[in-house]
């Protein structure tokens, strides 16, 4: 009774309690306060390890806790040496930015997959200078490479060159060329075939393997620049929009090579025509090579005289994305003789006369305003014309010398 009193003054609340169902309670509440007890001790040998830090900063004060670390292991007195030839080296985020080789061993589906990632974080955690990367889908050599490095001179930084020939092509330009190891893995294209549009795809998908690559212009060895690289730049760097031209033509050579196999995905209403030279700013390659479902319809009923070379980017685009492209190319090409290519310009062809009336086309919208530069580039410029080119092109259009 005494020691129930003793307790019971002790812990107030057990007077409450009474008879046999006392001594479990009391016997339960020990318990409990054993554990109680270890769990507070155990709480307080880890806060140990913890210091807290008063932070005063530009007058705010803010309170950091940092676990102090633990004692450090005892040095490892048998490390192993670095494998030879092998320096450990820590990675930063330029390391990791890095674009794998541009010979490298991925096939398409992985290169597509791979280069569909983009960063869902919109600002860039260092400097980046977008680049223009120019894209050449050839047949060989780039056969006006010399007026093209004229144009590049002194650019370096802003601007990177894919190269897509035919595979059975194993010439290589010299070293010190811009060209020089640009080639990517490359498949045999046929012209009009729907490959090109894989081809074209690759170019793209390889090009945005390169963060920094802001806008991607496809050219072919027939293309040649209209102004200098700072214009250039400028234009496509300006530019709010992107160039795939777009339009709906009647007639065999227009709505005339629709499938009817490709309803009702696409309808012969949505059926588009346009320049297969095209200009595109990154979300816009971004969205082409990650098409699963217009590209298959294609790869599967735009055959024979569909070609597809002239309809996926302009049915597509304007599909899905209308109002991201000024719906023109920015490649001049001659059509006036009819036929399904246009003009070649052969020597005597190619004057300064032709190329300042290429520059000055008409009126076109830039940006919202109107503007004289329709377009940058111009085709077809057979290998022959590079002497002439080179002659007087890069002072017509103020390279830098
Ligand atoms: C390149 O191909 C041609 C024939 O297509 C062949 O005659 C030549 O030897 C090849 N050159 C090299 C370096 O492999
Ligand atoms: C864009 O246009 C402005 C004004 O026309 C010019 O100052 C600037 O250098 C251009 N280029 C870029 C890359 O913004
Ligand atoms: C055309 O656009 C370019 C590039 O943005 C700009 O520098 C030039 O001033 C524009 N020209 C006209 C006539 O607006
Ligand atoms: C084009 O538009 C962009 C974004 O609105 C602007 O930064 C740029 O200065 C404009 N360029 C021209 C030549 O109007
Ligand atoms: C590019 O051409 C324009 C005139 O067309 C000129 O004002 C400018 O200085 C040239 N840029 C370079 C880097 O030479």
């Amino acid at each position: 009774m005494m020691k129930d009193q003793k307790l019971t003054s002790g812990f107030p609340s057990l007077k409450f309690f009474n008879g046999p169902l006392q001594y479990v309670n009391l016997l339960a509440f020990l318990l409990f306060f054993a554990f109680g007890l270890t769990a507070g001790v155990f709480l307080s040998l880890q806060f140990k390890n913890v210091t807290f830090n008063l932070l005063v900063n530009d007058g705010q004060i803010s309170l950091s806790s940092s676990p102090s670390r633990p004692s450090p292991p005892p040095p490892v007195t048998t490390a192993l040496p670095p494998p030879p030839g092998k320096v450990m080296k820590h990675k930063g985020l330029a390391d990791l930015l890095e674009p794998p080789d541009i010979m490298h061993d991925m096939n398409d589906e992985e290169l597509l997959w791979k280069a569909s990632m983009t960063p869902k974080i919109q600002e860039f955690p260092f400097k980046r200078v977008p680049k223009v990367a120019f894209m050449f889908l050839t047949r060989g050599p780039v056969s006006l490479a010399p007026l093209w490095e004229k144009f590049f001179k002194g650019h370096k930084g802003l601007y990177s060159i894919y190269v897509h020939p035919n595979p059975s092509y194993n010439g290589s330009e010299p070293e010190g060329s811009v060209f020089h190891g640009r080639r990517i893995p490359s498949k045999e294209v046929q012209w009009g075939n729907v490959n090109m549009i894989e081809a074209e795809r690759r170019l793209l998908a390889n090009a945005l393997l390169d963060v920094s690559n802001q806008r991607f212009v496809l050219v072919s060895e027939a293309c040649i620049p209209l102004f200098n690289f700072s214009i250039v730049y400028n234009y496509l760097m300006n530019s709010t929009l992107s160039h795939v031209e777009v339009y709906d033509q009647a007639g065999p050579v227009g709505r005339g090579r629709y499938s009817r196999q490709m309803q009702p995905l696409i309808k012969i209403e949505d059926w588009r025509k346009g320049s297969q030279w095209f200009e595109m700013d990154r979300d816009l390659a971004l969205e082409v090579i990650s098409d699963k479902t217009y590209f298959p319809a294609f790869q599967h009923y735009c055959k024979g005289s569909c070609y597809a070379d002239e309809h996926y980017l302009p049915t597509f685009v304007n599909m899905k994305f209308g109002k991201k492209t000024s719906k023109r190319t920015l490649t001049h090409a001659d059509w006036s003789k009819g036929g399904p290519h246009p003009m070649s310009f052969y020597r005597d062809r190619v004057t300064a006369e032709l190329l300042e009336k290429m520059r000055s086309g008409s009126n076109c919208v830039h940006n919202g305003s109107k503007n004289d530069t329709c377009h940058l580039f111009a085709r077809k410029f057979p290998p022959q014309s590079l002497d002439r080119l080179v002659r007087f092109a890069p002072k017509l259009m103020h390279f830098n010398q």
